[in-house]
């Protein structure tokens, strides 16, 4: 059974690019093995990620995430039963914001992901998808 899991965390201190490259390194190491791909958010104090594949891959995953010291305050947003994957063909891929970007600062100020429905929440990730720089580890 395939599942769509969405959530949100804070960085703990400065999101290094150092700590970025390990993250997508074990991403694409570990996500290719369980066949899990998704998409990691990252940008102005958060990340969200997206993880999809067998639920209990999924599961596995989420917990050794949410056990992980770098970043706090891990909240589900969503998870989900699903036919069909919407990032399939990325074991995980990075989508850059800057802080100062315009999407961020101008086109939804109001947006906090930390209160918003799972419907925003996705709304919002493709749009950041659109309009981010996706640095992209594929799934094959
Ligand atoms: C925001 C964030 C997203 C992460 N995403 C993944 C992921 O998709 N896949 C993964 O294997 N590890 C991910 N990690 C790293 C895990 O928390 C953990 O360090 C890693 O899976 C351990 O892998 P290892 O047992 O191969 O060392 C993420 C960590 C953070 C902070």
């Amino acid at each position: 059974m395939l599942v769509r899991l969405l959530y949100v965390s804070q960085p703990v201190g400065p999101v290094t690019t150092t700590m970025t490259t390990l993250i997508l390194e074990k991403s694409d190491k570990n996500n290719k093995k369980e066949n899990i791909t998704g998409v990691l958010c990252q940008g102005s104090g958060l990340w969200m990620q997206v993880l999809e594949g067998e639920r209990s891959k999924v599961n596995l995953l989420y917990a050794r995430i949410m056990s992980d010291r770098n970043h706090k305050n891990v909240e589900l947003l969503s998870l989900e039963e699903i036919t069909q994957r919407r990032f399939g063909k990325w074991s995980m891929a990075l989508v850059y914001l800057s802080k100062d970007d315009p999407m961020v600062q101008m086109a939804h100020p109001e947006f906090d992901p930390y209160t918003a429905s799972a419907k925003d929440a996705f709304f919002i990730l493709d749009e950041l998808i659109k309009t981010g720089t996706p640095i992209i580890n594929t799934a094959t």
